[in-house]
Protein backbone atom coordinates (compact mmCIF):
# COMPACT_ATOMS: atom_id res chain seq x y z
CA UNK A 1 0.00 0.00 0.00
CA UNK A 2 1.13 4.23 -0.16
CA UNK A 3 2.18 4.21 3.44
CA UNK A 4 4.37 1.39 3.25
CA UNK A 5 5.92 2.57 0.62
CA UNK A 6 6.56 5.68 2.07
CA UNK A 7 7.77 4.31 5.06
CA UNK A 8 10.18 1.85 2.99
CA UNK A 9 10.85 4.84 0.94
CA UNK A 10 14.95 5.40 0.93
CA UNK A 11 15.53 8.11 -1.33
CA UNK A 12 19.07 8.74 -1.50
CA UNK A 13 20.41 12.07 0.03
CA UNK A 14 22.64 12.99 -2.16
CA UNK A 15 26.46 13.88 -1.04
CA UNK A 16 26.66 17.91 0.61
CA UNK A 17 22.48 18.36 0.32
CA UNK A 18 19.76 18.38 2.78
CA UNK A 19 16.05 17.44 2.35
CA UNK A 20 14.53 21.04 1.32
CA UNK A 21 11.69 21.44 -0.47
CA UNK A 22 12.43 21.81 -3.74
CA UNK A 23 14.09 18.56 -3.95
CA UNK A 24 16.13 18.60 -7.59
CA UNK A 25 14.33 16.34 -10.12
CA UNK A 26 17.24 13.51 -10.96
CA UNK A 27 17.72 12.19 -14.70
CA UNK A 28 19.80 9.02 -15.56
CA UNK A 29 20.59 8.97 -19.17
CA UNK A 30 22.01 5.95 -20.99
CA UNK A 31 24.89 6.59 -22.97
CA UNK A 32 25.80 4.76 -26.29
CA UNK A 33 23.74 5.38 -29.07
CA UNK A 34 20.17 6.59 -27.52
CA UNK A 35 22.27 9.33 -25.57
CA UNK A 36 22.02 12.02 -28.32
CA UNK A 37 18.31 11.44 -29.43
CA UNK A 38 17.29 11.58 -25.57
CA UNK A 39 19.09 15.00 -25.29
CA UNK A 40 17.11 15.93 -28.42
CA UNK A 41 13.60 15.46 -27.39
CA UNK A 42 13.95 16.46 -23.79
CA UNK A 43 15.43 19.66 -25.37
CA UNK A 44 11.94 19.83 -27.37
CA UNK A 45 10.08 19.44 -24.30
CA UNK A 46 11.59 22.37 -22.58
CA UNK A 47 14.55 20.72 -20.78
CA UNK A 48 17.62 21.94 -21.72
CA UNK A 49 21.20 21.36 -20.01
CA UNK A 50 24.12 23.72 -21.83
CA UNK A 51 26.85 22.04 -19.94
CA UNK A 52 25.84 18.06 -20.91
CA UNK A 53 26.80 19.45 -24.59
CA UNK A 54 30.23 19.91 -24.45
CA UNK A 55 31.72 16.91 -25.67
CA UNK A 56 35.43 17.61 -23.63
CA UNK A 57 33.99 17.98 -20.29
CA UNK A 58 34.78 15.07 -18.14
CA UNK A 59 32.13 15.91 -15.52
CA UNK A 60 29.56 13.44 -14.53
CA UNK A 61 26.35 15.63 -13.40
CA UNK A 62 24.91 18.25 -14.75
CA UNK A 63 22.89 20.79 -13.29
CA UNK A 64 19.99 23.28 -14.43
CA UNK A 65 19.53 25.30 -11.44
CA UNK A 66 16.34 27.05 -12.50
CA UNK A 67 14.48 23.77 -13.22
CA UNK A 68 15.87 21.97 -10.03
CA UNK A 69 16.92 19.41 -12.44
CA UNK A 70 20.37 17.69 -12.90
CA UNK A 71 21.34 14.58 -15.12
CA UNK A 72 23.98 12.01 -15.32
CA UNK A 73 24.89 9.95 -18.29
CA UNK A 74 25.47 5.78 -17.11
CA UNK A 75 25.71 3.08 -18.64
CA UNK A 76 22.46 1.21 -19.74
CA UNK A 77 22.42 -1.04 -17.90
CA UNK A 78 22.78 0.70 -14.83
CA UNK A 79 20.07 2.77 -15.77
CA UNK A 80 17.20 1.01 -14.21
CA UNK A 81 19.20 0.09 -10.72
CA UNK A 82 19.86 3.87 -9.81
CA UNK A 83 16.11 4.43 -11.02
CA UNK A 84 15.29 1.31 -8.57
CA UNK A 85 17.10 2.73 -5.51
CA UNK A 86 15.69 6.10 -6.15
CA UNK A 87 19.39 7.52 -7.05
CA UNK A 88 17.56 8.77 -9.80
CA UNK A 89 14.05 9.76 -10.15
CA UNK A 90 13.70 9.23 -13.95
CA UNK A 91 15.69 7.16 -16.40
CA UNK A 92 15.55 7.08 -20.54
CA UNK A 93 17.12 3.68 -21.63
CA UNK A 94 16.34 0.81 -24.26
CA UNK A 95 13.40 -1.67 -23.81
CA UNK A 96 16.02 -4.27 -24.66
CA UNK A 97 17.89 -3.25 -20.71
CA UNK A 98 14.78 -2.55 -19.04
CA UNK A 99 13.38 -6.33 -19.84
CA UNK A 100 17.09 -7.90 -19.51
CA UNK A 101 17.48 -5.74 -15.80
CA UNK A 102 14.25 -6.92 -14.06
CA UNK A 103 13.84 -3.95 -12.07
CA UNK A 104 11.44 -2.86 -9.71
CA UNK A 105 10.37 0.43 -11.56
CA UNK A 106 7.90 2.31 -13.78
CA UNK A 107 7.62 2.30 -17.00
CA UNK A 108 5.67 4.93 -18.00
CA UNK A 109 6.74 6.06 -21.98
CA UNK A 110 7.37 5.32 -24.74
CA UNK A 111 9.48 7.73 -26.30
CA UNK A 112 9.57 5.98 -30.36
CA UNK A 113 12.83 6.55 -31.04
CA UNK A 114 15.86 3.79 -30.91
CA UNK A 115 12.85 1.70 -32.74
CA UNK A 116 14.69 -1.66 -32.75
CA UNK A 117 13.73 -5.63 -33.00
CA UNK A 118 15.14 -8.45 -30.77
CA UNK A 119 15.51 -11.48 -32.94
CA UNK A 120 16.69 -15.01 -32.84
CA UNK A 121 19.45 -14.93 -35.14
CA UNK A 122 21.90 -17.86 -36.85
CA UNK A 123 22.64 -18.97 -39.86
CA UNK A 124 20.04 -20.52 -42.41
CA UNK A 125 20.51 -24.15 -41.48
CA UNK A 126 19.65 -22.98 -37.72
CA UNK A 127 15.95 -22.42 -38.46
CA UNK A 128 15.07 -26.09 -38.34
CA UNK A 129 16.67 -26.39 -34.89
CA UNK A 130 13.97 -24.22 -33.62
CA UNK A 131 10.91 -26.02 -35.12
CA UNK A 132 12.33 -29.34 -33.92
CA UNK A 133 12.78 -27.87 -30.76
CA UNK A 134 16.37 -29.06 -30.74
CA UNK A 135 18.60 -28.52 -27.32
CA UNK A 136 20.91 -26.11 -28.75
CA UNK A 137 22.85 -23.48 -27.39
CA UNK A 138 21.93 -19.09 -27.71
CA UNK A 139 24.42 -16.63 -27.35
CA UNK A 140 23.05 -13.73 -25.97
CA UNK A 141 23.89 -10.24 -24.19
CA UNK A 142 20.51 -10.60 -22.84
CA UNK A 143 20.45 -14.10 -21.07
CA UNK A 144 17.14 -13.17 -19.07
CA UNK A 145 15.15 -12.41 -22.17
CA UNK A 146 16.97 -15.31 -24.34
CA UNK A 147 15.60 -17.71 -21.13
CA UNK A 148 11.90 -15.91 -21.14
CA UNK A 149 11.67 -16.38 -24.53
CA UNK A 150 12.67 -20.10 -25.11
CA UNK A 151 11.13 -21.05 -21.93
CA UNK A 152 7.77 -19.59 -21.60
CA UNK A 153 7.17 -19.07 -25.06
CA UNK A 154 8.76 -21.84 -26.79
CA UNK A 155 8.81 -23.96 -24.60
CA UNK A 156 12.15 -25.10 -25.35
CA UNK A 157 14.85 -26.52 -23.55
CA UNK A 158 17.93 -24.71 -24.54
CA UNK A 159 21.94 -23.46 -23.05
CA UNK A 160 22.20 -20.04 -22.70
CA UNK A 161 25.63 -18.71 -23.00
CA UNK A 162 25.90 -15.37 -21.65
CA UNK A 163 28.38 -12.84 -24.25
CA UNK A 164 29.30 -9.34 -23.96
CA UNK A 165 29.32 -7.93 -27.38
CA UNK A 166 29.74 -8.64 -31.35
CA UNK A 167 27.48 -11.97 -30.19
CA UNK A 168 27.21 -12.32 -34.06
CA UNK A 169 30.95 -14.36 -33.63
CA UNK A 170 29.07 -16.84 -31.78
CA UNK A 171 27.34 -19.38 -34.64
CA UNK A 172 30.25 -18.19 -37.08
CA UNK A 173 33.07 -19.64 -35.20
CA UNK A 174 30.44 -22.36 -33.73
CA UNK A 175 30.00 -21.00 -30.15
CA UNK A 176 26.32 -21.81 -30.18
CA UNK A 177 23.70 -22.27 -33.17
CA UNK A 178 21.57 -19.54 -32.37
CA UNK A 179 22.24 -15.43 -31.13
CA UNK A 180 19.32 -13.43 -29.54
CA UNK A 181 20.29 -10.07 -30.18
CA UNK A 182 19.25 -6.97 -31.28
CA UNK A 183 18.87 -5.98 -35.31
CA UNK A 184 18.48 -2.54 -36.17
CA UNK A 185 19.19 -2.48 -39.87
CA UNK A 186 20.24 -5.53 -40.31
CA UNK A 187 23.93 -4.70 -41.88
CA UNK A 188 25.26 -6.61 -39.43
CA UNK A 189 23.55 -9.70 -39.81
CA UNK A 190 24.12 -9.31 -43.65
CA UNK A 191 27.79 -8.83 -43.31
CA UNK A 192 28.30 -11.95 -41.29
CA UNK A 193 25.88 -14.41 -43.57
CA UNK A 194 23.10 -14.57 -40.97
CA UNK A 195 19.56 -14.26 -40.90
CA UNK A 196 16.30 -13.28 -38.81
CA UNK A 197 15.04 -16.61 -37.78
CA UNK A 198 12.43 -15.21 -35.18
CA UNK A 199 11.10 -12.30 -33.64
CA UNK A 200 10.84 -11.75 -29.65
CA UNK A 201 9.75 -8.34 -29.37
CA UNK A 202 9.89 -5.10 -31.19
CA UNK A 203 12.11 -2.44 -28.72
CA UNK A 204 12.68 1.74 -28.30
CA UNK A 205 13.70 4.09 -25.77
CA UNK A 206 11.66 4.24 -22.80
CA UNK A 207 11.25 6.45 -19.76
CA UNK A 208 11.17 5.08 -16.22
CA UNK A 209 10.51 6.53 -12.84
CA UNK A 210 11.29 5.36 -9.35
CA UNK A 211 7.89 3.83 -7.62
CA UNK A 212 8.61 6.28 -4.70
CA UNK A 213 9.31 9.79 -6.73
CA UNK A 214 5.95 8.89 -8.76
CA UNK A 215 4.06 9.51 -5.86
CA UNK A 216 5.94 11.97 -4.11
CA UNK A 217 6.85 13.80 -6.78
CA UNK A 218 3.63 13.39 -8.81
CA UNK A 219 2.52 16.80 -9.80
CA UNK A 220 5.94 17.56 -11.98
CA UNK A 221 6.76 13.59 -13.11
CA UNK A 222 3.41 13.94 -14.59
CA UNK A 223 3.51 17.36 -16.00
CA UNK A 224 7.21 15.93 -17.64
CA UNK A 225 5.07 13.11 -19.24
CA UNK A 226 2.56 14.96 -20.23
CA UNK A 227 4.92 17.52 -22.33
CA UNK A 228 6.70 14.65 -23.89
CA UNK A 229 3.95 13.51 -24.76
CA UNK A 230 2.84 16.54 -26.81
CA UNK A 231 6.79 16.55 -27.91
CA UNK A 232 6.02 13.26 -29.02
CA UNK A 233 3.05 13.83 -30.85
CA UNK A 234 4.09 16.94 -32.98
CA UNK A 235 6.93 14.76 -33.97
CA UNK A 236 4.43 12.02 -35.19
CA UNK A 237 2.30 15.17 -37.19
CA UNK A 238 5.73 16.14 -38.58
CA UNK A 239 6.42 13.12 -40.19
CA UNK A 240 3.28 12.68 -41.75
CA UNK A 241 3.55 16.29 -43.39
CA UNK A 242 7.08 14.79 -44.74
CA UNK A 243 5.54 11.91 -46.35
C1 LIG B 1 24.20 -3.94 -31.83
C2 LIG B 1 23.65 -5.33 -31.91
C3 LIG B 1 24.01 -5.77 -33.30
C4 LIG B 1 23.93 -4.47 -34.09
C5 LIG B 1 22.62 -4.40 -34.83
O1 LIG B 1 25.53 -4.03 -31.48
O2 LIG B 1 24.21 -6.18 -30.93
O3 LIG B 1 25.32 -6.28 -33.34
O4 LIG B 1 24.01 -3.41 -33.14
O5 LIG B 1 22.54 -3.27 -35.66
P1 LIG B 1 22.28 -3.39 -37.23
O6 LIG B 1 21.10 -4.32 -37.44
O7 LIG B 1 21.94 -1.99 -37.65
O8 LIG B 1 23.51 -3.90 -37.89
P2 LIG B 1 26.42 -2.81 -30.98
O9 LIG B 1 26.93 -2.04 -32.13
O10 LIG B 1 25.65 -2.03 -29.97
O11 LIG B 1 27.68 -3.52 -30.31
P3 LIG B 1 27.85 -4.91 -29.55
O12 LIG B 1 27.46 -6.02 -30.49
O13 LIG B 1 29.29 -4.96 -29.22
O14 LIG B 1 26.96 -4.87 -28.35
Amino acid sequence: GLLEDFENAKIPVWEGETMSDERYLTFALGKGRLAKQTLKTLEKSGITCEEMKDPATRKLIFVNEEMKMRFFLAKGPDVPTYVEYGAADIGIVGEDTILEEARNIYEVLDLGFGKCRMCVCGPEKSRELLQHHELIRVASKYPRIAKDYFYNKKYQTVEIIKLNGSIELAPIVGLSEVIVDIVETGSTLRENGLQVLEEVCPLSARMVVNQVSMKMENERITALIQKLKEVLAEEEVQKKQEG
